[in-house]
């Protein structure tokens, strides 16, 4: 933690604080801000604060509303604005930056609602550059903002500054990325509803920010925070703009820190402990950076890669290259729930007992078989005792049309067979449909169907993967039911449900996912839920005998160093797997254009992930594969003696 530089940040052109999680930077940047509010406040003075949307800050506000409620921090005195609105969004859209602003900050302090600003999104496009200059002007009068928060996006931008965006860019509307209009897709239910234009602050008016502060979590920001922070700045990457700034700093958690060159190559920055795992994993780098197979490398190879050190320690290659070759060897298994009566001692799961009972837990509905299908088809046909979780009902994440699909197929039904009650039920959900119009949140009838039409999907799917029907659970976790994404709260009755799933079945295996992910994200709430359910257990006889296997979760793979079970699919296994992807259909990219072996299409995604993991053993010199599914594995603190 901190920021201390020394040869490890010698890459780091900004300031880095890295956290143990998201929660306790949030109370770093909450800490700052209160001791500007309280010394402005004794000066008589207000503070200006910029403020920023998205995942990131929620938990920062959280902080910030939970001080003014507990420890009289005041509003009073402050002023704000925002950073960005999407261009054609009022006030009392459902995603528009100022209902979250109200939401999650401004209607839980006593700031004053006319020292709050966020650029409006309705006004009239002639009107636009006069009301970004009014922003400007309105800044200026306040004194300048004190403290600007900042979130990155995946695209490298601050506000809504996509590449391109320059240095001396002021606030103007501008138009969002495609990258940006995926991120929202889910928030929009449907990227086609993702507004195309934004007005943003300009990377100008930021850099005029008196203090800075940009925080990011989860690993999907950590290439964009890498790019920022070690490379020259170019508006390919806006926020590496940042690097001119006398007072800005950086505050990330582990997962988004992944990417820095301290964290992901240490070696090649000062000297390393080396522990069998760092030079696992420095031989592993060495091996893909060269493109050798491991059994390949030379002594120059290592010499010539900062590498020296180690060879001196450890001799020479060749002895450097068979130790490291056994690990990932020994990783590779088509057993994933261990082979009984088979000599275990150099596979990554135990054979005994057999069969064993296995608990996999999916966040949503399709996760489980898009990350680890070839696995499921297999733990289900080596005859173990299967469960599949659906933590959540996934039912955010249906589109319209296919509700309203279902809702005249229950009107149709209702009207041929049905009584009158049916008739009755299917009559109202079609009125709910009618009411709720675009953007407006679904009825409870609605969301159920939803969820509804997601269990279908998980059945289909499972069907294909010889899971029966009878041995899927959904749970539907209460926070995702009260919630909307990026806006979830899990609780107590969560957790006991995932408790009580855990006590039910005492599982010898659990596969799960979701801690690396953003923490506000469904996938890592879920795993919070999932920690807290196995630390109240921990005093059970059953967590004895329990391997716990994470897979990456959607999107990402382990990377080599990484995958303590690596389990691999034949041809005709992984075309069985996105078979079941397929039956999940409400998934589908919504628009076809994205479908055409893009990989920003779900489906695509899938196969070039399993592909490339496969493509890295390979690479590796370890056994070619057609797909290859991988696992890590994790012991909770609570469980270690
Ligand atoms: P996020 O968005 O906080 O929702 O990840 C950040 C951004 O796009 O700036």
């Amino acid at each position: 933690m901190g920021e201390t530089s020394t040869e490890f940040t010698q890459r780091e052109r900004i300031p880095v604080g890295i956290f143990n999680s998201a929660e306790l930077a949030c109370r770093e940047v909450a800490d700052a801000i209160e001791a500007l509010i309280r010394e402005r406040d004794g000066a008589d003075m207000p503070t200006v604060l910029g403020l920023a949307t998205g995942s990131t800050p929620v938990g920062l506000y959280r902080e910030l509303i939970r001080r003014h409620r507990e420890g009289g921090l005041s509003f009073a005195r402050v002023i704000t604005f925002n950073l960005d609105e999407y261009y054609g969004l009022g006030g009392d859209h459902p995603e528009s930056y100022r209902r979250f602003m109200q939401e999650q900050l401004f209607d839980h302090v006593d700031i004053e609602p006319e020292n709050t600003h966020v650029p409006d999104g309705l006004v009239e496009r002639e009107e636009v550059y006069g009301a970004c200059r009014a922003y400007e002007e309105a800044i200026r009068e306040a004194g300048g903002i004190d403290f600007q928060i900042l979130g990155i996006g995946r695209t490298g931008h601050i506000g809504f500054n996509e590449p391109g965006s320059g240095p001396e860019s002021r606030t103007r509307l501008v138009t969002l990325d495609s990258l940006t209009r995926r991120d929202a897709a889910r928030d929009f239910l449907g990227e086609e509803n993702v507004p195309r234009h934004a007005i943003t602050m300009g990377i100008g008016t930021i850099l005029e920010a008196k203090r800075i502060y940009l925080l990011a979590w989860g690993e999907a920001k950590a290439g964009v925070i890498s790019q920022s922070v070690e490379e020259a700045p170019t508006d390919t990457v806006p926020a590496g703009f940042l690097q001119v700034h006398q007072d800005c700093r950086i505050l990330v958690d582990h997962a988004a820190a992944a990417q820095l060159t301290r964290v992901r190559h240490p070696w090649l920055v000062g000297p390393v402990d080396w522990t069998p795992e760092m030079i696992r994993r420095a031989v592993l780098w060495l091996a893909r950076k060269t493109g050798k197979a491991l059994l390949k490398l030379v002594d120059e190879d290592y010499a010539e890669n900062g590498m020296a050190d180690l060879l001196t320690e450890q001799g020479s290659a060749y002895e450097l290259n068979i130790n490291i070759f056994n690990t990932p060897q020994h990783t590779i298994t088509g057993w994933p729930g261990g082979k009984p009566e088979a000599d275990d001692s150099h596979r990554p799961e135990r054979a005994d007992p057999f069969p064993k009972r296995v608990l996999v837990l999916s966040p949503e509905p399709m996760d489980d078989v898009y990350c680890m299908g070839g696995t499921l088809h297999r733990l289900a046909n080596q005859g173990h005792e299967l469960t599949v979780a659906c933590q959540t009902s996934g039912s955010l994440a249906v589109p319209d049309p296919d509700l309203r699909r279902a809702v005249e197929l229950l009107d149709e039904v209702a009207r041929g067979q049905g009584g009158e009650k049916e008739a009755a039920f299917a009559a109202s959900l079609r009125r709910q449909l009618v009411a709720k119009g675009q953007f407006g949140e679904d009825s409870r009838d609605l969301r159920y169907l939803k969820a509804l039409i997601r269990r279908g999907e998980a059945r289909a799917s499972g069907r294909l993967l010889e899971v029966d029907a009878d041995r899927l659970r959904f749970l539907d976790l209460p926070f995702y039911e009260q919630g909307r994404y990026r806006r979830f709260q899990p609780g107590k009755a969560d957790v006991s449900i995932m408790a009580e799933l855990l006590r039910e079945i005492r599982p010898h295996q659990v596969f799960a996912t979701g801690a690396t992910h953003d923490p506000l994200s469904v996938h890592a709430i879920c795993f919070l839920v999932l920690c807290q359910a196995l630390d109240l257990c921990r005093e059970e006889a059953w967590t004895r005998d329990c391997r716990i296997w994470l897979y990456r979760g959607p999107g990402a793979e382990w990377e080599a160093h990484e995958i303590d079970m690596a389990v691999p699919l034949s041809p005709d296994e992984f075309e069985n797997k996105i078979q079941g992807i397929y039956q999940h259909q409400t998934q589908r990219s919504q628009s076809p254009s994205l479908d055409k072996g893009s990989s920003s299409n779900t489906w695509n995604l899938a196969s070039l992930i399993n592909r490339s993991a496969a493509d890295t053993y390979d690479q590796l010199g370890l056994a070619e594969y057609e797909a290859i599914e991988c696992f890590r594995k994790w012991v909770p603190d609570s469980w270690r003696d």
